[in-house]
C-alpha cells in the first residue's frame, strides 16, 4: 500500500481494502503519512484496525517502523550512518568513545567541563560492590561471559535502588549511564580473569576508559600491561562503531522491555541476551570460527562460497537487513585492521582468508543479486584477536560498545509522552475451537 501522494507533499495514503472477501468493511481508506527529517515516508497504521478491522502482518518487521527516533540515521542504499547528525566516519576518526556515548544519550557533543565531570563519574563507578563479587563466584568457570554479563547487569540494579526510580531525570540518567558503562567493563574483565583462573585486576582510576579496560584485562600482578597507542585507538574505533544502530534486534528488545516501564538495568540486560545470537552480535565470533576452520585445512574459500550458494550455510559477517550497498562500519574496520597489523608488525592469515572470501563473494551473482556485502562483524573479530581478546568475549565487546545506544533508546522511549507498552498482534493459524479430550480417551 504505497502512499499515493508525491513524496514531500504526502499527508495521506489511500489504501484499498478487499472487504468483500474478508467479511470486513471494504473500501478505500485514507491513512496519515509520517515524513521523517531525511524524507523517509511511513504510512501510519495506528488507527487501521479501529477504522477497518484489518491489522498488518510483517514478520521480521522489514517494513515496519516501531517508533520515531532522533538518535541514529541510516541510509542503507547509500551506506550512510550518522549519530545525532554526525557522520560515523568523522566520529570514528576524531572522538573518544565516552564523547560519543554522551552524544547518543544526551543529544549533543559534551563541553569540556561536562565531559570531565562525566569522566569523574565513570571513575567513581568502576569498582564492583563486594556483593557482586560473590555473585561471580557462583558462576562455573566455563560459564559463557555473555550469560554472566547479562545476569550481572541485571543484578547491578539491586545495588542501585536510587537509579530504579520512575523519576529518572538527566542527572539520574547521567549517574545510571556512568554506572552501566563503567560496570560493564569491570564485569567483562572480571569474567575473563575468572575463566582464566587468574586474580582479578582492580580498575585504575588514572586511566582513560579504553586503557582502563585493557589494564583490567591484561595486566598481571607482576606486570602491568601498557597498550600501544594503536591498540587503544583501534579499540576506541571498534566501540564507537558499535555504539548504536537504531532499531536492530537488541535495541528493539531494550525498547520492548522498557515499554513496560522496566528499569534501565533490566532493559539493558535484555539487550545483551538479544545480542548474543549468531545472526546479530554473535556473528563476530562466528566469523572467526569460520575463518579458523578454513585456515585449519577445511574447505578453501571457493568451496565455502559454493556451499553458501547451495544454502548449506550462511557466510557469517555478510549481509544486512538495512545496508544494501556497503556497511560503512565494515569499511572503517577493514582499514583499522590493516593499520593495526602494520603498526604492530604482525600478520594474520585470517585477514588474508577474509579478503579472499570477500573478493570472491563480491564478484559473484548470488551475492550481487541479493546485495550481500561484508558487515561490521566481518573484520572486527580480527581486530579483537590482534588486541588479544579471547574468542568467547567478542560479543561481550560488542555489548560494551552498544551500551550507550541501548541507554539512549531506553531514555528516548522513557521520555516519550506517547509511549505505549509494546504489544504486537498476531494472525492466529492454530486449530479452531474443539472440545476437551479427557486423559483416558486420548490415543
Ligand atoms: N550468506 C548467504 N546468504 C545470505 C546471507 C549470508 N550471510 N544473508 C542473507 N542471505 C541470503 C538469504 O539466504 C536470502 O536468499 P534467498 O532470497 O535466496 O532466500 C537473502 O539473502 C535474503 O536473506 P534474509 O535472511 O531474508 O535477510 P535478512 O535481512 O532477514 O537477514 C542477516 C539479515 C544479517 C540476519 C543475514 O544477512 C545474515 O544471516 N547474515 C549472516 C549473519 C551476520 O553476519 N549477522 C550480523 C549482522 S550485522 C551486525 C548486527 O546486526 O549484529
Amino acid at each position: 500500500m504505497p502512499p499515493t501522494t508525491a513524496p514531500g507533499a504526502a499527508e495521506v495514503a489511500r489504501v484499498q481494502l478487499p472487504g468483500a472477501h474478508a467479511g470486513l468493511p471494504g473500501s478505500e481508506i485514507e491513512l496519515p503519512v509520517v515524513i521523517g527529517s531525511e524524507d523517509e515516508h511511513a504510512v501510519d497504521v495506528g488507527r487501521l484496525r479501529d477504522r477497518s478491522g484489518y491489522i498488518t502482518l510483517d514478520p521480521g518487521f522489514g517494513n515496519t517502523a516501531a517508533c520515531k527516533s532522533a538518535i541514529t540515521y541510516i541510509d542503507g542504499e547509500e551506506g550512510i550512518l550518522r549519530y545525532r547528525g554526525y557522520p560515523i566516519e568523522e566520529l570514528a576518526e576524531s572522538s573518544s568513545f565516552v564523547e560519543v556515548a554522551m552524544l547518543l544519550i544526551f543529544g549533543e557533543l559534551p563541553s569540556k567541563e561536562r565531559l570531565e565531570r562525566f569522566r569523574g563519574m565513570l571513575t567513581d563507578e568502576q569498582l564492583l560492590h563486594e556483593g557482586m563479587r560473590y555473585h561471580f563466584e557462583g558462576f562455573p568457570s566455563h560459564g559463557h561471559p555473555m550469560a554472566m554479563l547479562s545476569a550481572m547487569i541485571n543484578a547491578c540494579g539491586c545495588y542501585h535502588p536510587e537509579l530504579l526510580s520512575s523519576e529518572m531525570d538527566e542527572e539520574r540518567l547521567l549517574r545510571a549511564t556512568a554506572t552501566l558503562m563503567s560496570k560493564v567493563c569491570t564485569i567483562a574483565a572480571f569474567s575473563y580473569k575468572m575463566t582464566m583462573g587468574r586474580r582479578m585486576e582492580y580498575p585504575d582510576p588514572s586511566l582513560s576508559y579504553c586503557r582502563n579496560f585493557l589494564h583490567m584485562m591484561f595486566s598481571k600482578p607482576h606486570r602491568r600491561y601498557e597498550p600501544p597507542l594503536q591498540v587503544v585507538r583501534a579499540l576506541t574505533k571498534f566501540l564507537i562503531l558499535h555504539a548504536d544502530h537504531e532499531q536492530n534486534c537488541s535495541t528493539s528488545t531494550v525498547r520492548m522491555v522498557g515499554s513496560s516501564g522496566a528499569n534501565v538495568f533490566a532493559s539493558v540486560s535484555s539487550g545483551v541476551c538479544a545480542l548474543w545470537g549468531p545472526l546479530h552480535g554473535g556473528a563476530n565470533m562466528a566469523v572467526i570460527e569460520m575463518l579458523q576452520q578454513i585456515h585449519a585445512g577445511g574447505d578453501d574459500p571457493r568451496t565455502v562460497v559454493a556451499k553458501v550458494k547451495d544454502k548449506k550455510f550462511r557466510l557469517m559477517g555478510f549481509g544486512h537487513r538495512v545496508y544494501k550497498n556497503f556497511d560503512p562500519r565494515a569499511k572503517i574496520l577493514e582499514q583499522t585492521c590493516s593499520e593495526l597489523l602494520d603498526v604492530l608488525g604482525v600478520s594474520d592469515p585470517l585477514l588474508d582468508i577474509a579478503r579472499e572470501l570477500a573478493g570472491i563473494a563480491l564478484t559473484d551473482d548470488y551475492f550481487l543479486e541479493r546485495k550481500l556485502y561484508p558487515n561490521v562483524d566481518f573484520y572486527s573479530g580480527i581486530i579483537l584477536r590482534t588486541i588479544g581478546i579471547p574468542l568467547n568475549m567478542y560479543t561481550v565487546m560488542f555489548s560494551i560498545g552498544r551500551v550507550p545506544g541501548w541507554i539512549a533508546h531506553w531514555y528516548e522511549l522513557f521520555r516519550d509522552p506517547d509511549r505505549r507498552i509494546a504489544r504486537p498482534r498476531q494472525v492466529y493459524v492454530g486449530s479452531g475451537k474443539r472440545p476437551y479430550v479427557p486423559m483416558d480417551a486420548r490415543g
